[in-house]
């Protein structure tokens, strides 16, 4: 059964558009798949698990069997195969589910009371209207019958979903606590999320040419977006604890009103299907019954509760806009289709121009357009490929049975603000350290920035000029790695002086992508390439690259090779550089090209003068984060009081620049006092030097391999082309 439940790769933010069987497949090989794989769904269940009815929104299992064979039976056979007779009068009535125009139906409350036909009569039926759809497949279908057997293998997919959650939650009323299928996977545990940039302006949204979409994906428009954050992972069970912890239920303030009634009236203390036993909470999976994994990612809360947790965060829900865009923009978002639906803040309403067609099947989506809340993405129980970017699933906001989770946004105000406050964590733990350590990223302001350029002109520093001299002396064969149409994406890229190498050496380039934090740096770089390359799009991003990178959607399927000059890799921590070049493999690709500049080891003089010229350049460069966390942070550092120091850490194979403490002081940040000691240090840089085999053997743990490597006349300094492997 476990190829059944085979579900997108991991982390892919890329659906494959259309229907659930790989295109290949004519109609009626994906007729018969689709129709074997509810029938291996429900293979394991006895007679009695399909019979019974859990609550009035569920429908038992024996009911979904018939219910989508009487789709294809009402909508495909009856109308279209001359001569046909359906199987059974009475089916109409017992298994149409809503369709007002093809008749009256039993209510839906009481499905679980109809105990016949039986599975073996259901089976027979389903036998009946197979034999029948074969053949009038065999015959061929025009434009407007394949659209409508792709609209009931679509419906049938739905229904495998629901008929998972519907047994579920049966199952989860019963004290023995059975497993839908013992074998299936535990719901991956991952790190919390963290929050991306997706820009704004109008944006396309909406069904694009996928074989099959739902009639409600359509018309595509164009949306407005504010600029906005969104977050790559989905609330974890363990975040949600915390939530449950610090009273997210008993809050009326964090509830919207007809939640909070909800809540009261229901008694909601948890998700649905969550327990404590003793101090662990369990819950129900389509496993069984499992310890609530903290790494794992919550499901099967209501629109109410995922918008109290989201008011607790200091976060909202997306738009259903928002999360449709940044899906199709961001490549670095992670469980969009595998893990859990995602709540939206959008209403379930029609598209601008939606019109629903005007026979039965008009009845299929558009007058469900009012009480119900839009979600996104799937599940690990939706079928493969059945979901796609502008799918819209849509659920009324206290619902709790279906396999729905969190992913927050948050405005970008909000975000600013948080970038300060992440400014003063960092801080404020970085001087509660017992080694009191500093970010090198902190560096970079407006007056840090220029700092940096002007230590690229002093005598000592030595690896801007010879970086800049190799790559004078090589750049045709990097120029020959750049496939035409490329984008040159360049991490971390300042003033982008060393770019114009590149450039003045490729005229196929589709773009260039300059990523760096400083806006200031960004804005002058940006000018000054337009004015010099008036032809070549230049398309700046302000972005810290280390939290992911961001090709613009425009750009999106163009070859990038990114760029990655002047050994910054060598200010990260060997994990932390690892991290970075792995996201980067992530998001080009295999077979994608990456420069990177890497400083070599060579004699500790060499190093030390360059870290600390005689001009006290670097010396200030050091002391201006202290300047800045006077500034930003309200702290009251006496900048003068703070020696520059560098020094050679051999077992580490890098220079570390410190400030030392000239004095016993007490320096105050944000109201907490922190006492130093004459001599004490606050480590606030690493620059690792590199051999080429340390190096290779770093971009090796990353997924990369040297292509090329060009190492300078002393003071040696390295050049790599990395291939994806
Ligand atoms: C940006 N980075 C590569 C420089 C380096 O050499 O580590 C930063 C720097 N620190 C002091 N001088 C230059």
């Amino acid at each position: 059964m476990q190829a059944i439940f085979d579900t997108w790769a991991t982390g892919s933010a890329t659906a494959p558009t259309g229907c659930t069987t790989p295109a290949t497949l004519t109609l009626a090989e994906r007729y018969d798949a689709v129709r074997a794989r509810t029938d291996a769904l429900v293979a394991a269940l006895q007679p009695e698990d399909m019979q019974v009815q859990s609550m009035p929104d569920a429908s038992p299992a024996k009911w979904h069997l018939a219910h989508t064979t009487w789709f294809f039976e009402t909508f495909l056979l009856g109308p279209n195969v001359p001569g046909y007779t359906v199987f059974d009068t009475t089916f109409g009535y017992l298994f149409n589910s809503y369709y007002e125009a093809v008749g009256p139906r039993h209510p839906r409350p009481t499905r679980g009371l109809v105990t016949r036909p039986g599975i073996d009569g259901v089976r027979a039926y389903r036998a009946h209207v197979d034999a029948h759809m074969r053949r009038f497949i065999a015959e061929g279908l025009d434009a407007e019958r394949e659209a409508l057997l792709r609209l009931g293998l679509a419906h049938e997919e739905q229904h495998q979903e629901l008929l998972v959650m519907d047994v579920q939650h049966l199952f989860a009323q019963s004290p023995l606590k059975p497993a839908f299928d013992p074998a299936w996977p535990a719901t991956p545990a991952g790190p919390a999320g963290r929050y991306r940039h997706v820009a704004g302006g109008p944006v396309r949204i909406g069904a694009t040419d996928e074989p099959f979409a739902f009639d409600n994906e359509s018309p595509r428009h164009t949306a407005w977006l504010e600029p906005f954050q969104l977050a790559d992972r989905l609330v974890t069970n363990g975040q949600w604890l915390a939530f449950m912890a610090l009273g997210g239920y008993r809050r009326a303030e964090l509830w919207l009103s007809d939640g909070w009634a909800q809540c009261q009236a229901e008694g909601w203390e948890a998700p649905q299907y969550w327990q404590r036993e003793d101090d662990t909470w369990f819950h129900m999976t389509p496993g069984g019954w499992k310890p609530v994994d903290p790494d794992a990612a919550v499901m099967h809360v209501s629109y109410y509760e995922a918008d109290a947790y989201a008011r607790w965060a200091g976060a909202r829900l997306p738009t259903e806009a928002e999360w449709e865009h940044a899906v199709r923009t961001r490549h670095d978002l992670e469980q969009v289709y595998d893990t859990a639906w995602q709540w939206t803040a959008s209403a379930y309403t029609a598209y601008p121009g939606f019109r629903a067609a005007d026979d039965a099947v008009g009845e299929y989506n558009g007058k469900f357009m009012s009480g119900q809340m839009v979600l996104r993405g799937g599940a690990a129980v939706t079928p493969p490929g059945h979901s796609r970017p502008s799918y819209r699933n849509f659920y009324r906001p206290g619902q709790r049975w279906m396999f729905a989770g969190v992913r927050l946004a948050r405005d970008l105000a909000l975000a600013e603000d948080d970038e300060r406050s992440e400014f003063l964590r960092d801080t404020l733990a970085g001087l509660s350290a017992p080694q009191k350590t500093f970010s090198p990223k902190y560096f970079y302001d407006g007056a840090g920035s220029a700092l940096f350029e002007a230590i690229c002109e002093t005598p000592e520093y030595y690896p801007t000029r010879t970086e800049t001299t190799l790559l004078k002396k090589i750049v045709p064969a990097l120029a020959a790695a750049i496939p035409d149409g490329a984008v040159l994406l360049e991490l971390g890229s300042g003033a982008s002086e060393k770019t114009r190498l590149l450039l003045d050496a490729t005229s196929s380039l589709a773009a260039y992508v300059p990523v760096d934090i400083s806006p200031d740096a960004l804005q002058g770089a940006a000018e000054r390439l337009r004015a010099a390359y008036p032809a070549l799009p230049i398309v700046p991003v302000v972005a810290d690259f280390t939290r992911g990178i961001e090709v613009p959607e425009a750009l999106a399927d163009n070859p990038v090779v990114a760029f990655f000059p002047g050994s910054t890799i060598g200010n990260f921590e060997a994990s932390e550089a690892v991290a970075l070049m792995h996201s980067v493999r992530r998001r080009l690709g295999s077979g994608a090209r990456f420069i990177v500049g890497a400083d070599q080891v060579k004699s500790i003089d060499t190093l030390l003068a360059a870290y600390d010229d005689a001009e006290g350049v670097t010396a200030a460069f050091n002391r201006n984060v202290l300047v800045r966390i006077n500034r930003e942070l309200g702290a009251d550092f006496d900048v003068g009081a703070f020696e520059h120091r560098a020094v050679w850490n051999a077992a580490k194979s890098r220079i570390e620049m410190h400030l030392e403490s000239a004095v016993a002081q007490t320096v105050t940040v944000s109201g907490q006092r922190f006492a130093f000691e004459a001599g004490e240090t606050i480590h606030t840089e690493n620059s690792h030097k590199f051999t080429p085999a340390s190096f290779a053997a770093l971009a090796a743990q990353a997924g990369w391999v040297v292509e090329q490597q060009w190492i300078s006349d002393e003071p040696a300094f390295g050049v790599f082309l990395l291939k994806a492997v």
